[in-house]
């Protein structure tokens, strides 16, 4: 990711954040402009992340549908479909409400192991105010991959995300 900074003011932060980072928001911001679609939003997004990020093995969405996470669009190797709430690194950031960064899955009681390459993670909880939408899950084959400035860019695309989708009844709901 390249050094330069540049200031972001489109998201949930207002940060420095890298001209890389910038590239991706700006993608974002493209891809869902015009469209409010939950299912193209979420399938475009899952799809981009892969071709700005480096060193990962697997991106996507889980969405809160009556109680549990339920696998929605992603990248990667296919994975558990189902996530009870409090499980795995996901469920956690569900209950939490807070994203959650493990530099080491071994080390993360409880980590839901989908796909065997993974050694670092990242989920940030896509929330619409207080109601829990889902979660961003990334995964890394590389331990501590996820630093500060990734945890604030995508808490922005979350955030953007959530934003720009008209949601349906289905998800959210316990
Ligand atoms: N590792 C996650 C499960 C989802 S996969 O990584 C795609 C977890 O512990 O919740």
């Amino acid at each position: 990711m390249s050094s330069i900074q540049t200031h972001v003011t489109t998201g949930a932060h207002e940060s420095a954040i890298s001209a890389g980072a910038s590239e991706l928001l700006a993608n974002v911001e493209a891809l869902l402009g015009g469209e409010r679609d939950w299912l193209a939003n979420l399938a475009n997004v899952a799809a981009l992340l892969p071709a700005h990020l480096q060193d990962i093995n697997w991106a996507g969405f889980y969405l809160w549908r009556q109680g549990e996470l339920v696998l929605g669009p992603f990248q990667g190797r296919p994975a558990c479909v189902r996530i009870a709430e409090g499980r795995g690194v996901c469920g956690q950031a569900a209950v939490r409400r807070t994203t959650v960064v493990v530099k080491d899955v071994h080390e993360f009681p409880g980590h839901i192991a989908c796909d065997s390459r993974s050694r670092s993670e990242i989920v940030v909880p896509l929330l619409n105010d207080a109601t829990l939408l889902g979660v961003l899950d990334i995964d890394s084959p590389s331990l501590a991959r996820f630093d500060d400035a990734d945890r604030v860019l995508l808490e922005t695309v979350a955030h953007h995300v959530v934003r720009a989708t008209d949601w349906p009844d289905f998800i959210g709901k316990d």
